[in-house]
């Protein structure tokens, strides 16, 4: 696959450098969508990133690398997280996190070989009144349990 936006994203791109008073702003939202479209940003596509951005690759690099939710490396088709931070982990969220890295026989920020999962073990996601949490790729699950979770991961 060529390291390109389309016409269309093109065009997404230039509206979103629109909504700043400094068009590098959007450079998170760029992210974002050149994960989306790449399923993770490898080196190839900061630099394709930073050419679009009319920025330099270390301020790309340096975007991508501060924030987790940017993927270093290949990640699973169905992002798996897990807050275990406070409220999370007072009702259950370290023993759902300890049963979905043995159920798909990974660790944190790995993914499986067939690349159909990855997990991450998360800090508060900000859904503390609905602990535990998890969230399946950008969809929150709140109130959940392992049965809950082990149905969720059947039915993705
Ligand atoms: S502690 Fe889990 S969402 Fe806040």
């Amino acid at each position: 696959m060529s390291t390109t936006f389309s016409a269309d994203e093109l065009q997404e791109v230039a509206r979103l450098k629109g909504l700043y008073p400094e068009p590098k702003a959007a450079i998170m939202p760029v992210l974002w969508m050149a994960q989306k479209k790449w399923g993770w940003l490898s080196e190839e596509v900061l630099r394709y990133v930073g050419d679009v951005m009319e920025l330099p690759y270390a301020h790309v690099m340096g975007v991508a690398t501060f924030y987790t939710m940017y993927f270093k490396k290949p990640m699973g088709k169905h992002h798996v997280q897990v807050c275990t931070n406070v409220s999370c982990m007072l009702r259950g969220g370290d023993k759902i996190f300890d049963h979905v890295k043995s159920k798909l026989g990974i660790g944190h920020n790995e993914a499986t070989v067939d690349g159909k999962f990855s997990l991450e073990e998360v800090e508060c996601m900000g859904a503390c009144g609905g602990a535990p949490m998890i969230a399946i790729n950008e969809t929150f699950y709140e109130n959940t349990s392992i049965e809950a979770v082990d149905a969720l991961l059947t039915k993705v």
